[in-house]
């Protein structure tokens, strides 16, 4: 008894010694803004539902974002800071470039939100919020999501290049990527699933459809259609990144993998006679199984490196430092 408790107490004699050094535990919490901004999610959730009404897309667009702000130094709402003449931010970063979409309707929201609540909701749940109530619209899992998260008065364009993992990753990178923000392997074949809604551009999966063989040959030649070899006026053509249902969050993503008819080559490298075999045919056979690894995968994805307490801002414009 005695070895034990002197044990349990090891952790929070490290977390007391580790807080003053600026390592803010994650203090995240579903109730945050219940007194603050009762009415947050109201206010968000038929923002976001006009604009998919609008444009189908737009929800796949948002949850992307999400996860391509939590990838660069935690959820903290880098990415939605724009450039200026001194100021490099995320937006053009490899992975972003000609591709991130959905700014606008995260501005729409903030208006609204500071409206009802002035200076209390940060942009970086605003956004955990928005793509939370994308893949609910779209009809996949619900759940609850952790708020608390402040803004980040920066952005790091060079770890934007180096922490989301491209699309011509093995693997072992997307392991090891993953592995780097906290996120199991589990954790990441399920996260891979948000490739059930949106599109990709050619100049994304040029190379798997023409240069890769473990891809189902009358896939790969529908999709070189519209998708020409030759590097051109044709890289921004897009095709859907689940070819059965793009519009619908659903498991068919992962019954495509199984087809060999995933468009990335990053995503056919899950199912490839590889050790994430046998996750990606659960996933293809069973919906319950595939929804709830997302929804762990997405609250443990937006839990990485908040910035709490009295680190970052409540932004007042998300495309700008206050
Ligand atoms: C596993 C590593 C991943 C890689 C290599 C990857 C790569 C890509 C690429 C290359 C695109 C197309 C971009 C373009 O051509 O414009 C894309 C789109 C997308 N990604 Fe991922 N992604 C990954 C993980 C994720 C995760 C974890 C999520 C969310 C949970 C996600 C959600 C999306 C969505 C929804 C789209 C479509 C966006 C739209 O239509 O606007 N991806 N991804
Ligand atoms: C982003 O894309 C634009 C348009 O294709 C291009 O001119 C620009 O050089 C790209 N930016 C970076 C940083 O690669
Ligand atoms: C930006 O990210 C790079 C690569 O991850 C890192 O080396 C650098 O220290 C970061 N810069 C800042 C200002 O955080
Ligand atoms: C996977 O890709 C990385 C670089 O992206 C490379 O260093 C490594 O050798 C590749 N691994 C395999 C097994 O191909
Ligand atoms: C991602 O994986 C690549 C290749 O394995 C590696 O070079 C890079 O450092 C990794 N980045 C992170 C943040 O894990
Ligand atoms: C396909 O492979 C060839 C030969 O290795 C290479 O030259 C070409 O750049 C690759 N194409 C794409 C689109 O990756």
């Amino acid at each position: 008894m005695t070895s034990s408790s002197s044990m349990a107490s090891a952790p929070l004699f490290l977390a007391v010694l580790l807080l003053p050094l600026g390592t803010s535990l994650a203090q995240l919490s579903t109730d945050f803004y219940s007194s603050s901004c009762p009415n947050v999610f109201d206010i968000i959730k038929p923002v976001v539902k006009s604009a998919i009404s609008a444009e189908r897309r737009i929800g796949a667009s948002i949850l992307r974002l999400f996860f391509h702000d939590c990838f660069v130094n935690g959820c903290d709402g880098s990415i939605l800071l724009d450039d200026t003449p001194n100021f490099r931010g995320e937006k053009t970063a490899a992975p972003n470039n000609n591709s991130v979409r959905g700014f606008n309707i995260i501005d729409k929201i903030k208006t609204q939100v500071e409206k009802a609540c002035p200076g209390v909701v940060s942009c970086a749940d605003i956004l955990a919020i928005a793509a939370r109530d994308s893949v609910v619209i779209l009809g996949g899992p619900d759940w609850n999501v952790k708020l608390g998260r402040r803004d980040s008065r920066t952005a790091n364009f060079s770890a934007a290049n180096t922490d989301i993992p491209p699309p011509t990753s093995n693997l072992s990178r997307l392991i090891a990527n993953f592995s780097s923000q906290g996120l199991s392997v589990k954790d990441m074949v399920a996260l891979s699933g948000g490739h059930t809604i949106g599109k990709a551009r050619c100049t994304s999966f040029r190379g798997h459809i023409y240069n890769d063989t473990n891809i189902n040959f009358r896939f790969a030649k529908t999709r070189q259609a519209n998708c020409p070899r030759r590097v051109g006026s044709q890289d921004r053509n897009l095709a859907p990144l689940d070819q059965r249902s793009e519009r619908v969050f659903n498991n068919d993503y992962f019954k495509n993998l199984v087809e060999h008819k995933g468009l990335l080559h990053s995503d056919q490298e899950l199912f490839n006679n590889v050790p994430t075999d046998s996750r990606v045919q659960k996933y293809a056979t069973s919906t319950t199984a595939f929804f709830a690894d997302f929804v762990t995968g997405m609250i443990k994805m937006g839990d990485i490196k908040p910035l709490t307490a009295s680190n970052g801002e409540i932004r007042n414009n998300c495309r700008k430092v206050n």
